[in-house]
């Protein structure tokens, strides 16, 4: 069959993955084909068990694969033989050198952009997915431009909104697809073919069009409005507890003001994902960069406040308790950094868990699809740490249980059941304000939740 356009996407992780899945999916006239160098992704990608956990994805991925979706190792052939391509790599914060703890480390980046070169026959139009540095693309077009034989690449910056656990609704019905190329004929040309694309099943007024720093720029600046609201409910979560508000009441009634809105405003143990963090950072990192300090440390404070919310929930954790959790079972009840994903990436247990550790705590983990990450993440930790997949069992023997992540089922479970079976006193620490605590408290459970008054059987 005759495709009428051959999509590549470069790094097949979770953007890459189901990003291709979509455009498969939707165009069954185009072939999309993700490559990767990690060949044993690949395999699972075709395979009945994906690397990735999404709900809805499984049945994308099985729809299109071997119809006009490939998964394959080969990059250079993956260069040769598509006209868009569309890079996924990842883009860590920077471990080493200058920037480290903070910037982005670019060389998966680079040496991506230096293949496309290499191997690059005809004309390109790469599209920059990853969360990139505002500038990014510029230093691609430098890269990809260096070559002088005629053969043209237009970059575009197409950053990437979805959410893990709702990733596949996400690319579904977006908000907003957002496509920056430069402002020039050659950069509309291109613009009009990545637009083409999404309007597939995209309604044409939410694809949005800008300059390519604008569309840089503005997904960074997202994730920071995201995580400011976070930050700041978890801020006023520290004074509710001091003052006997109850942050939930609080959020709803600041939530119902048209200008502020009701979402993202769930008071919790604190954000994780491989997002917010690091995005924030690189802002904070090009701000001192730029010499705006003020504006830095203004950003930076949405990170610290965040790093003080994990803190203050083990402090609260070890007062509650006596001042001691030396020798005490502690189950975590979720280890992923939200519900619906396996994905443990700056999740705050993991954060929670070295803390108890080191308070020598025993701790138990328990998780429906996170426990493999957790132990990859928890390996090498000095103290006692076993992983449950059961929580009846998990929480068996334990004197606390610490919600970390929200997953549905930890709503279901028969607390009075749980209950019998753990050393008293019991203590159920809420971290994401998902239980019913008047429930858990009748049952006999000392309870604290997270900005809101406790409720405990202490005299
Ligand atoms: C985020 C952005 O939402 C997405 O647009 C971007 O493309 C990538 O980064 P993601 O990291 O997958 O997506 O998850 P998100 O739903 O944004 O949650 C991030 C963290 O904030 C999670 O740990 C979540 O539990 C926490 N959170 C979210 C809260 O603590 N309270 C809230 O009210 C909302």
């Amino acid at each position: 069959m005759k495709f009428e356009k051959r999509i590549l996407c470069i790094g097949a992780g979770f953007v890459g993955g189901p990003t291709a899945a979509m455009i498969a999916c939707k165009c069954p006239r185009y072939r999309v084909t993700v490559v990767d160098t990690n060949k044993e992704k690949i395999a699972q990608w075709n395979s009945a068990a994906l690397p990735v956990y999404e709900p809805g994805l499984d049945e994308i991925v099985k729809e299109a694969r071997g119809r006009n979706l490939f998964f394959d190792t080969d990059i250079p052939g993956g260069i040769r033989e598509n006209d868009v391509i569309f890079v996924c790599v990842n883009t860590p914060t920077k471990s080493f050198g200058a920037g480290a703890g903070m910037a982005a480390d670019l060389q998966y980046w680079e040496k991506t952009a230096r293949q496309i070169l290499e191997h690059a026959r005809s004309p390109k139009i790469v599209v920059e997915k990853s969360t990139f540095p505002v500038k990014t693309a510029l230093a691609m077009e430098r890269i990809l431009n260096s070559r002088n034989d005629g053969v043209r690449f237009d970059v575009l910056s197409n950053p990437e909104f979805l959410a893990e656990g709702t990733a596949v609704r996400d690319m579904e019905v977006p908000d907003r697809v957002l496509i920056g190329s430069r402002d020039s004929a050659e950069g509309y040309r291109a613009r009009d073919v990545l637009v083409e694309i999404y309007a597939n099943w995209v309604p044409r007024e939410k694809i949005l069009t800008s300059n390519i720093w604008s569309s840089e720029l503005a997904k960074l600046a997202a994730n920071l409005f995201l995580a400011q609201r976070v930050s700041t409910i978890n801020a006023v979560s520290a004074v509710c507890e001091k003052t006997e508000a109850d942050v939930t009441e609080v959020a709803r009634i600041v939530g119902m003001d048209g200008r502020i809105g009701p979402r993202f405003l769930n008071a919790s143990i604190g954000f994780g994902g491989s997002c917010f963090k690091k995005d924030i950072l690189n802002l904070v990192y090009l701000c001192r960069h730029e010499g705006l300090a003020e504006v830095a440390d203004y950003f930076e404070a949405v990170v610290r406040i965040n790093e003080y919310q994990k803190e203050r929930f083990v402090l609260n954790m070890l007062e509650a308790m006596f001042n001691t959790l030396a020798g005490k079972r502690v189950c975590l009840f979720g280890f992923a950094f939200k519900a619906n994903t396996s994905d443990t990436r700056e999740s705050p247990a993991i954060y929670v868990a070295q803390r108890l550790l080191e308070e020598k705590a025993e701790v138990v983990v328990t998780d429906p699809r996170a426990l493999e990450n957790a132990k990859t993440d928890l390996k090498g930790l000095a103290g006692k740490v076993s992983y449950v997949k059961d929580p009846y069992k998990a929480a068996s023997g334990c004197q606390a249980i610490a919600v970390m992540t929200e997953w549905d089922l930890y709503r279901g479970l028969d607390y009075g059941r749980i209950f019998k079976r753990m050393v008293k006193p019991a203590f159920i620490f809420d971290g994401r304000n998902i239980l019913d605590h008047e429930l858990c408290h009748e049952v006999g459970f000392n309870v604290y939740p997270v900005g809101k008054p406790g409720l405990t059987h202490f005299a």
